[in-house]
C-alpha cells in the first residue's frame, strides 16, 4: 500500500469508497496466480485531486476484454469455460459509483501483463491535506498472493 505523506479528507459515500475498493482489490487478488503482487496507492494529482489505484500483476485483459469487463455482467469467459467465481457486476458497479462523485475511470491492462485500475476524484472532493496525525503512512507496503 502507498499513500500519501500527509492524509487527505475524501468528500465521498463512506459506502460507495467502501464498495470500489473491495471490489477492486478483490478482482486483482482474484485475478492473480499465486506469487504476484497486488498494491493499493492513493497520490495527490495536480489540480488537486486524489487518485486511487489498484495494480496487480495477473493475468490482464485485452482492450476487447476490457470492453466486455465494464459491461454489466460481462466477463472474459463463459460460465461453462469459466474458472473464476462471479456475476460480472463488479466493474461496472464500480465504474458507476465512480462516476456518480464525478471521478474518472480508467483500466490499463495488457493480456499476461496485469492490470492498473484508477479511480480519480476531482480536487473539489478533496477537502484538506495535511490534517494532521501521528499516523505514520507506511511509505510501501505490497502483498503477495
Ligand atoms: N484485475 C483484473 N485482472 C484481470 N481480469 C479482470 C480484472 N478485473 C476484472 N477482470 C475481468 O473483468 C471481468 C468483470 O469483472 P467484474 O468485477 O465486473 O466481475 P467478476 O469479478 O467476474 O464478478 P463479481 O465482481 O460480480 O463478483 C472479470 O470476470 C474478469 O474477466
Ligand atoms: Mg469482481
Amino acid at each position: 500500500m502507498r499513500l500519501p505523506e500527509t492524509p487527505a479528507l475524501l468528500l465521498a459515500d463512506r459506502r460507495a469508497l467502501r464498495h470500489i475498493l473491495t471490489n477492486l482489490v478483490g478482482n486483482a487478488i482474484k485475478f492473480t496466480p499465486a506469487g504476484g503482487h497486488v498494491s493499493v496507492a492513493v497520490q495527490s494529482e495536480a489540480g488537486g485531486g486524489l487518485e486511487l489505484s489498484i495494480a496487480d500483476t495477473g493475468i490482464g485483459m485485452s482492450p476487447e476484454h476490457i470492453k466486455i469487463a465494464v459491461t454489466p455482467f460481462g466477463q472474459v469467459e463463459n460460465a461453462r469455460t469459466r474458472k473464476y467465481e462471479g456475476t460480472g457486476l463488479g466493474l461496472p458497479i464500480v465504474k458507476s459509483l465512480a462516476e456518480l462523485h464525478g471521478a474518472s475511470f480508467a483500466i490499463d491492462s495488457a493480456l499476461g501483463a496485469g492490470t492498473t485500475v484508477r479511480v480519480g476524484f476531482p480536487g473539489s472532493r478533496v477537502l484538506e491535506w495535511g490534517l494532521t496525525g501521528d499516523a505514520v503512512a507506511p511509505s510501501e507496503l505490497a502483498f503477495a498472493v
